[in-house]
């Protein structure tokens, strides 16, 4: 049979997957994870800088981190944390409230090292009791990011009671994304990891500048790993893994080379015990093996020649930074991801824990 000539460019990535042994890439930059705080940076922080060159560090603490002096004090810490010699840098983020003022904006656009805003919907997620109660309230806000370009990072979720969880994220959009894109027209967003082809189709043909981070837990699982043969809690995070069809468009987003996607591994790491749990809380850690989870989904799509763009360069461009101007390589050489990490005085089971993974970060 003579091969379609998309049959054949299929073929010929299959071939480029499957002989490649070695990537060299531009060093990745992480757009979205949670380092915590005190005991916990001393994990968080090496694994960031193990073989990122930036990160946007996620303010969800207890208090949030509501403006520049947190955000400041905040940095102190983490940098504090740094392994001796790395470059690693932390990008600071401010936390919405409905108390956020066009002060608060005109700071952190003013301040060097704060690069975005937060929205969590109040409720939605891990800490996330001082967020926003009602997004309208904060249009004078928006107004302000808008004329600045300071870029609005949104947890694009609806928290009503009677919205099922598996329909948060296309209900957010219809209601809430919709609108403030229209009224909105230039201002910088993130749809902060998309879970859902709805997520994925609204970006990619939305006008104006609107990008989405994807993690590697919705890039490499559905709910059936999660749910199927009983519940994995290492595995839920929100917005929640969602059915096989909406992974697959994530893969498809991820892989496609539209500088609209970039990675964002959304690393939250919580102890063993809060989330193998009666009430276990939401959640993956990534960050032992970030890039290499994403290799192994790029890898399987046989697209990893589209994993630079997507690690380093698109989320570098929308944010309006340099590229970093390290390289990392990665090899296939098969290892097997450890079952358990030492956090804070306790244990975290990480991503994949046990599994084994095809690439592996070269030193
Ligand atoms: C995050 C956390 O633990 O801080 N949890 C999660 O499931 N992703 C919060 C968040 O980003 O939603
Ligand atoms: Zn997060």
């Amino acid at each position: 049979m003579i091969p379609t000539s998309a049959n054949a460019a299929a073929a010929a990535q299959t071939l480029i997957g499957r002989n490649m042994d070695q990537l060299t890439i531009i060093q990745p930059d992480d757009w979205h994870l949670h380092l915590r705080d005190e005991g916990a940076l001393a994990t968080t922080v090496p694994a960031a800088a193990r073989c990122f060159g930036r990160g946007i560090v996620m303010p969800n603490l207890v208090p949030p981190v509501k403006n520049v002096a947190a955000a400041t004090a905040y940095r102190e810490r983490i940098l504090a944390a740094r392994p001796e010699n790395s470059e690693w840098q932390p990008l600071m983020v401010l936390y919405l409230t409905d108390n956020t003022s066009a002060d608060d904006i005109r700071a952190a656009h003013a301040c060097a090292f704060v690069h975005a805003c937060k929205y969590y919907p109040a409720g939605a997620t891990t800490n996330s009791d001082s967020g926003v109660t009602d997004l309208e309230r904060l249009d004078e806000v928006f107004e302000t990011m808008q004329e600045l370009g300071v870029v609005l990072q949104m947890h694009g979720e609806v928290t009503d009671p009677d919205i099922d969880i598996f329909d948060r994220e296309a209900v957010f959009i219809d209601r809430h994304l919709v609108r403030i894109r229209e009224k909105f027209p230039a201002l910088k967003m993130v749809l902060e990891h998309i879970t859902t082809e709805q997520g994925a189709t609204f970006v990619r043909h939305s006008e104006g500048p609107l990008a989405a981070s994807i993690t590697p837990q919705h890039l490499l699982y559905n709910r059936n790993d999660m749910l199927v043969g009983g519940i994995r809690p290492h595995l839920f995070c929100l917005p929640i893994l969602k059915r096989n069809r909406h992974q697959t468009a994530l893969i498809e987003a991820a892989t496609s080379g539209d500088s609209r996607f970039f990675l964002g591994t959304d690393s939250a790491p919580h102890p063993r015990n809060a989330k193998e749990n009666a009430c276990g809380c939401a959640g993956c850690y990534s960050h032992h093996a970030a890039i290499e989870l994403y290799a192994e989904a790029f890898d399987r799509a046989g697209a990893m020649h589209q994993l630079e763009g997507f690690a380093s360069r698109y989320g570098a461009d929308f944010y309006n930074l340099a590229y970093n101007r390290r390289k990392i390589t990665l090899n296939r050489d098969p290892w097997t991801v450890p079952e358990r990490i030492d956090y804070d005085g306790g244990e975290l089971i990480p991503l994949a824990a046990g599994q084994a993974l095809n690439w592996r970060l070269q030193n």
